[in-house]
């Protein structure tokens, strides 16, 4: 019936959720990569002179990224991003 195979797509993906090896990642971290791949890395990762690169991302404290995607440059782009999708994108940047 219906109910087992739902069953076994929720589990197909509880298993793959935990897929970094290294554990004790910040939880967020898979979500904060999505959010990145989907709507930073186009500009941050393309070699546009004008965007400061992935490393460079990096090297800031995650509530500098928080207050440009809040208030500062970032915001246009963080547009519809709740709080904690910015958080999580910091934390995705941050944690490498
Ligand atoms: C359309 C291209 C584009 C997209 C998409 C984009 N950025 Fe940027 N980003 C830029 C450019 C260009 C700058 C430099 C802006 C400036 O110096 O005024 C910048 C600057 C920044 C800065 C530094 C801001 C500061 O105060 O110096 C951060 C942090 C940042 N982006 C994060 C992100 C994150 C996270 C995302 C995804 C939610 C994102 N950006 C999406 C083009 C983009």
């Amino acid at each position: 019936m219906r109910l087992r195979s739902t069953g076994a797509a929720i589990a197909a993906l509880a298993a793959l959720a935990p897929g970094s090896p290294s554990a004790g990642q910040a939880p967020a971290a898979p979500r904060g990569e999505a959010i990145y791949v989907e709507r930073c890395k186009e500009c941050h990762e393309s070699g546009d002179e004008r965007a400061p690169q992935r490393a460079a991302l990096a090297a800031k404290p995650a509530a500098e990224i928080v207050a440009a995607l809040t208030t500062g440059p970032m915001a246009p782009m963080a547009e519809g991003l709740a709080p904690e999708d910015k958080q999580a994108v910091a934390a995705y940047l941050t944690a490498h």
